[in-house]
């Protein structure tokens, strides 16, 4: 059975997009069976791997408005072992054209989910900056998240927010859902802030805590431009290693 992972933080910019590409394509580099699940209306995660968005992309979306089951929206081999479920940005109306019909439409995303689980060894899932319906619903349905934290001031505010809402989900309608681990990003190990950072978020999440820091590179930003992940775009590169780090240290935590 697979394993579904959100990539979540209401605070914008903090790499979650840029995560969930690089551990989803670092996890099908290492021979895993993936699917890159794009519910942010920006659709970046879904460029990033190279797939372009056009009039005719259905997306979760789709799903919602038009009945469609999660294998209508399925692109396959977006890259070797890599499955995509696409964004389209009319995703971003959803809280607004559900409405007053909000909790029965959160039950779509629920209904293939095990069939889905069986088809991979995980599903990454790239969350909007938002705790609206779609981040709810992916909490509701997900195994577990992994929050990226910028190191910079003011770090964990917001989170504290992002935790009380998935204890909520917990110990009402997924009493499995889990913190993988927190992961620290656009990192700086010259400057004491960043320094500084690590360490409360250390205290704050203990052993939850990844190892690998990834720290600023402007290939990172570069990557997705050209539809490639830091792996293909530059191997060698310091971002590369670090995001290479945390996929095994991924794999290592789920005993793969
Ligand atoms: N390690 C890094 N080094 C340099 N730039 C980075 C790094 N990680 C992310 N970025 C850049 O920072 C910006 C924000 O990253 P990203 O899109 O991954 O964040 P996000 O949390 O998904 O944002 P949003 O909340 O808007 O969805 C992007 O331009 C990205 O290229
Ligand atoms: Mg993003």
């Amino acid at each position: 059975m697979g394993k579904i992972i959100a990539i979540t933080n209401q605070k914008g910019g903090v790499g979650k997009t840029t995560t969930s590409i690089n551990l989803a394509c670092g996890l099908a580099l290492e021979g895993k069976k993936v699917l890159l699940m794009d519910v942010d209306s920006q659709y970046n995660a879904s460029s990033g791997v190279g797939y372009k968005i056009s009039n005719a992309t259905k997306s979760v979306y789709h799903m919602f408005i038009e009945n469609l089951k999660y294998e209508d929206v399925i692109k396959v081999d977006v890259k070797k072992n890599l499955d995509l479920i696409p964004s389209t940005s009319n995703l971003s109306t959803l809280d607004f054209v559900l409405g007053e019909k909000k909790e029965q439409y959160k039950n779509v995303l629920k209904e293939d989910i095990t069939k889905l689980k069986s088809d991979y060894d995980f599903v990454i899932i790239d969350c909007p900056p938002s705790l609206g319906i779609i981040n709810i619903c992916v909490l509701e349905i997900a195994d577990s998240v992994i929050i990226p934290i910028q190191a910079e001031h003011y770090a964990l505010h917001g989170v504290v927010q992002l935790l009380k809402t998935i204890k909520s989900i917990k110990s009402t309608r997924n009493t499995k859902l889990q913190i993988e681990g927190v992961l620290v990003t656009m990192y700086d190990n010259r400057t004491k802030l960043c320094r500084d950072v690590y360490e409360e978020i250390k205290r704050t999440f203990g052993n939850k805590t990844y190892e690998a820091l990834i720290p600023r590179s402007i290939k990172i930003a570069e990557a997705p431009m050209v539809g490639e992940s830091i792996y293909e775009y530059d191997k060698s590169n310091k971002a590369a290693k670090a995001y290479a780090e945390f996929t095994r240290e991924v794999l290592k935590q789920n005993g793969k």
